[in-house]
């Protein structure tokens, strides 16, 4: 593990970090120097995501954390805090699809598409700002959430409207919570993907719609997890101290018309 050492000293959370892109998060985050920990519902996935960054050098943990359930979210912030320490740099990574056409879709997937790609996002930077605040990270001037939105937040992506829905809600609890908590000195920004190929698409590009989807796209191509290395640096660390309530929308032309 070498190079960057920007964030040294601080310790970064990553919901979703499973796999996908938020273990690539992780990996990032670890590079440039944090102390990752690393969240998801399957605790076997994130130990080994861990282990790796572990055995490359860095410094990794693994903990359980269903986003969805709001009661998990202040004792697992208090637990990080009090065996790790409090954390500077919260990404709040984890999402799902939503899927269903706005004719099928069933109440339970739009509300499993709120309750973690928005009910997650919200409380998840609620317990964070708390202890950016109470512990005094905030004022030291490191504070960073970046909540991990999508194209999806300002286009439309045919046949997913609660996916689209939810990360619009998330753009605009980004400035929201950038403008409440910008005293504190808290910067948070949302980073908006456009596709990159994980568990959460890989069946739609399996098939010849998808690949049509892929033709049409400006570049005729997905994007790399690592396009995105360079925008998550800068929201995570100093260059962000004056970038509040931004969205950055890194997606290779993908929502050009
Ligand atoms: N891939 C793309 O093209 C793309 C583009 C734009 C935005 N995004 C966004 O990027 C984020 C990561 O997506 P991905 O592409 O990496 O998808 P992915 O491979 O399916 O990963 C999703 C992650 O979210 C976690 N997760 C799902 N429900 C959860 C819950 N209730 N509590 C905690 N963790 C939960 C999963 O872990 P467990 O199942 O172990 O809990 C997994 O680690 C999402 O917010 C997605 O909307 C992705």
């Amino acid at each position: 593990m070498v190079a960057d050492q920007s964030l040294q000293g601080k310790v970064a959370l990553v919901t979703g970090a499973s796999g996908g892109l938020g273990a690539h998060f992780a990996r990032v985050l670890a590079r440039a120097g944090a102390e990752v920990v690393l969240t998801a519902r399957r605790l076997d996935r994130v130990d080994a995501e861990a282990g790796a960054i572990n055995a490359a050098g860095g410094r990794a943990h693994a903990r359980a954390l269903d986003v969805a359930h709001v009661g998990e979210i202040g004792p697992l912030f208090d637990a990080v805090a009090a065996e790790i320490g409090p954390v500077a740099i919260l990404v709040n990574n984890a999402g799902v699809g939503g899927e269903g056409r706005a004719l099928d879709i069933t109440p339970e997937a739009w509300d499993q598409a709120f309750d973690v790609n928005v009910r997650g996002v919200f409380f998840c930077a609620q317990a964070a700002a708390r202890q950016m605040i109470e512990r005094g990270v905030a004022e030291e001037g490191g504070a960073r959430i970046v909540n991990i939105a999508s194209i999806a937040s300002h286009t439309v992506l045919p046949g997913l409207p609660a996916y689209c829905a939810s990360k619009a809600a998330v753009a605009m609890l980004t400035k929201s919570l950038a403008r409440e908590w910008a005293r504190h000195g808290i910067a948070v920004n949302a980073l908006c993907p456009g596709y990159v190929e994980t568990d959460i698409n890989g069946a739609w590009f399996a098939t010849e719609a998808g690949q049509r989807q892929i033709k049409g796209f400006p570049r005729r191509r997905l994007m790399e997890a690592d396009d995105l290395d360079a925008a998550l640096l800068m929201l995570a660390g100093p260059a962000a101290r004056a970038i509040t309530g931004t969205l950055v929308t890194i997606d290779d032309g993908q929502s050009l018309p």
